[in-house]
């Protein structure tokens, strides 16, 4: 057990990847997202100021667990190109928005990162507010990297607005572990934050083999609702989003796997296609920000009708 833990410390050297060039001791116990000028690798292409040291408006300070996958890069590019509609609400100033993508893989999620930075770069109302994109290395199925990864954005942006957790796990402990998590990083600040989960529409619709998945992800919107009915009255606002089967790298099997598979499966969705990433992004950006600021304990369904209607009969 011990060995497995250090072993597993080794492996997860917590340094912030955009910054890997200006040479971070690859120390397992620091994750350093403001340690000292390294991690000043935001995003030049959002105008370059700095975030609230840098003096300019900042806006909105959001967090992408999971963030290198497919949901979750296409994520942190809405995100990063102001996705979530503008305007006041949740604390965030007008500037232009910060999104720090934490992922399990190191290089996916700087991949991530360096995407919603462009992204950044190209939208409306970039400049003055200095915000960009940032990656972190992060095993969200630990505690104390997620405590970790959310303590040091708020000591370096001085709050965190919203948080999604992309996390691709069948495992409703980690789903569990990152909401409590989150919880404690949100809750006592001025103006309350966002969080948002990501089930699925087999949580609520029976598909045959998916009885794992199912049972998890059943209880990730049971732990949305029931979050957002203790945590309300405080300011927090936890939903929770439930795609069909989206094109990622992770269901590559279903949706380009043998015709016979992918046919199958996609004629179950009344819209007969699968999810792009997009198409869940920009419902997660939704929820995630002042758009949604009066959205509490919602399961958002985008999955082309899969779990709500029936496809028309055959003709
Ligand atoms: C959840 O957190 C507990 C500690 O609070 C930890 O022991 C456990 O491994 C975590 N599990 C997952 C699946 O994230």
């Amino acid at each position: 057990m011990a060995l497995a833990r250090s072993a597993l410390a080794r492996a997860l050297p917590l340094v912030p990847l955009m910054a890997a060039r200006a040479a971070a001791e690859p120390s397992p116990s620091c994750l350093g997202v403001a340690a000292g000028g390294a991690a000043r690798a935001f995003a030049a292409a959002a105008g370059g100021g700095g975030g609230k040291a840098g003096g300019g408006p900042q806006g909105p300070v959001y967090v992408v667990f999971g963030g290198g996958g497919g949901i979750g890069s296409a994520l942190a590019r809405h995100l990063a190109a102001g996705g979530s509609g503008s305007g006041g609400g949740g604390g965030g100033g007008s500037g232009s928005p910060v999104v720090v993508v934490a992922g399990l893989h190191g290089d996916k999620a700087q991949a991530a990162a360096g995407k919603a930075a462009e992204a950044a770069g190209g939208g409306a109302g970039g400049g003055a507010g200095g915000g960009g994109a940032e990656a972190l290395q992060c095993d969200a199925r630990d505690p104390q990297q997620v405590d970790r990864v959310l303590q040091q954005v708020v000591s370096r942006w001085g709050r965190v607005d919203a948080v999604a957790s992309c996390v691709l796990e069948t495992n409703l402990v980690t789903a569990f572990n990152v909401t409590q998590a989150t919880v404690k990083a949100l809750l006592n600040q001025e103006g309350g934050g966002a969080l948002v989960l990501v089930s699925a529409a087999v949580a609520s619709t029976g598909i045959p083999h998916f009885e794992a998945m199912s049972a998890a992800k059943a209880g990730v919107e049971g732990l949305a609702r029931a979050t957002a009915a203790t945590y309300a009255p405080r300011g927090l606002r936890v939903n929770c989003v439930a795609p069909g089967l989206t094109r990622t790298a992770q269901t590559r099997g279903f949706t380009e796997g043998s015709p016979a598979v992918r046919d199958a499966s996609r004629s179950m969705v009344p819209q007969h296609r699968f999810a792009y990433p997009d198409d869940v992004a920009a419902a997660l950006a939704f929820l995630m920000g002042p758009s949604g600021a009066f959205v509490n304990g919602h399961v958002l369904a985008v999955d082309g009708g899969l779990a709500s209607l029936h496809p028309p009969a055959a003709q």
